[in-house]
Formats: structure tokens, sequence, C-alpha cells
């Protein structure tokens, strides 16, 4: 059955897109079938990481019923479906959100996991990608105010009696203080991964390709193969108990590359 997993936050800007276009890569090179979807209407830019940067039909044209969603799906080579979202500001003035899961279980019913990236925030576009999910993934960064942003977003989640699968922390630096056990205590949800800061993501970003694809040896490569194991059910082997141990451990790696998306 697929897994409609949304990828949320309470705070803008901490890492859902980057997770999401990675964690789609790494299922992907597990074998796995996943196609991931823009519903981050707004502000969109799920499909620049796969170096997607114009094409002619996107999740904005499904919504407005203009489009089948077959025809939103660019196939990237590492095997990932993308479904982008517009970049024109027209399409986002007359996308009102509508909840495509239907079509997301039809059309991708061959999937094993379809990814969603969501907007932020507590207005109809981020409640209406919340709709269109089964299961959630909640990314924070490890300080007090995105911490209590995220916290309400799980209460939302919780209110929809819907299944939040754990907490991934993302651009962690030595310098942070909160550790990941105190942390997961907040949330009394597992803390999947533990994501350090490094421009190396800002450099896939250039590089149009996913970390986990261009560099699968970086340490964030490795963090995000991790969350990927907790995902599918994997033992996760870890020997670090403390956040300190955790982030000496996340720094390095070596480079390759990839292709490029082509539409379906
Ligand atoms: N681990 C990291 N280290 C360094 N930079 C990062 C890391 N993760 C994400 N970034 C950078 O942070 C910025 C925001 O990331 P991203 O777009 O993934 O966040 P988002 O939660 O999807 O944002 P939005 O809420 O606007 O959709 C990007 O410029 C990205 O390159
Ligand atoms: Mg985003």
């Amino acid at each position: 059955m697929t897994r409609i997993i949304g990828v949320v936050s309470g705070k803008g800007g901490v890492g859902k897109t980057t997770l999401v276009s990675n964690l789609g890569a790494s299922l992907a090179k597990e074998g796995y079938n996943v196609a991931i979807v823009d519903a981050n209407l707004t502000g969109a830019n799920l499909g620049l990481h796969y170096g997607l940067i114009s094409y002619p039909i996107s999740v904005h044209d499904v919504m407005k019923k203009n489009a089948a969603l077959t025809d939103a799906v660019y196939k990237h080579p590492s095997g990932v479906d993308i479904v982008p979202a517009s970049l024109s500001f027209e399409d986002i003035l007359d996308t009102p959100p509508v909840n495509i899961k239907e079509d997301i279980k039809t059309t991708f019913a061959d999937k094993d996991y379809v990814l969603i990236d969501a907007a932020t925030g507590l207005d109809r576009e981020t409640l209406n990608a919340i709709d269109m999910c089964d299961e959630f993934i909640i990314v924070t960064h490890p300080e007090l105010p995105t911490i209590s942003d995220a916290l309400r977003t799980k209460s939302i989640i919780n209110k929809y009696e819907k299944k939040l699968v754990g907490i991934v922390l993302n651009r962690v630096t030595k310098k942070d203080e909160m550790k990941k056990d105190y942390i997961a205590s907040f949330f009394k949800l597992p803390i999947l991964g533990v994501i350090p800061e490094d421009s190396s993501i800002r450099r896939s970003i250039e590089l149009k390709t996913p970390i986990v694809l261009s560099n699968p040896r970086h340490k964030i490569s490795l963090e995000v193969k991790k969350i990927t194991n907790a995902l599918i059910g994997k033992e996760v082997q870890t020997t670090a108990s403390t956040w300190d141990q955790i982030v000496l451990t996340l720094f390095g790696g070596t480079k390759k590359g990839s292709g490029n998306p082509k539409q379906k």
C-alpha cells in the first residue's frame, strides 16, 4: 500500500523541501517506487532541487482541473517521479488549494511512498496539504522558538488524528546546546535524524541534484539514510548517545554526478 507522508514544520525555511528531495532520492536508491509532490502552492521550489526549472504542467493546473495529475509527473533518472508546483505568480493568485488526495492515490497506486512537501503556517494551503497525507515527519531547528511552532503543528496533526512518524532536526551546529533527547521529550516522538548545517546543501541545489545522489558518502547523506531506514523499518545503528557525539560525527564527504529530469 502507498504511504503518503507529509513533511511539515512550524516555521518556514527549516529544510522541508531539502528533506523531501533527498529522502525521495534515498528511498528510490533503496529500490522503492517513489513520487514527490510540491504542495507548497505559494512557495514552490521542490522541482528546482532536481533541475526542473520550466515545465508546462504543474500541481496548480491539476488543482484548477486544467490537467490530470499524470500529466504533471516528471521522471528523474534517479527513479523519483516529481510533481512540481508552478513558479508563476498568476498561478499562485488564481489557484485555491484543492484536496487531490484521491488523484494521488489513483495516479500513484504503484508507488511505495509519496512524499508531500507542505507549506508552513496555519492557513488553508497548509491544512490542505495535511489533509492529503496519512503520516507526517516534522522538521525543526534545535532552537526553542522553532520547536515551539513545530509543537503547534504537531497539535494540529493530532487533531486530524493522523500518524506522526517522528522529528528531523536540521541545520544542527556544534554550538547548539539543546540535546537530542531533551528535544525528543518535548515532542514525545522519535528523532529520526540529525542533519548538520553544511554549505554542501546549497551547492547541491546549484548542482540541481540532491546531495544523496551527488555525494552519497557525505555526512548529510548518511543521516538521510538513517531517516530512510527509520521509515522503512530497518535497524538504525548508532553508538552516539549525546548531542555532542552525534554532531561530531556529522561533518565531511566526497562527490560524484547524476542526470536531469524529463517529462513523463
Ligand atoms: N542542513 C542544511 N545546511 C545548510 N543549509 C541548509 C540545510 N538545510 C536546508 N538548508 C538551506 O536552508 C534554506 C531553506 O531550506 P528549504 O527550502 O528546504 O526549507 P523549507 O522548510 O522547505 O522552506 P519553506 O518553508 O520556505 O518551504 C535553503 O536555502 C537551503 O539551502
Ligand atoms: Mg519548502
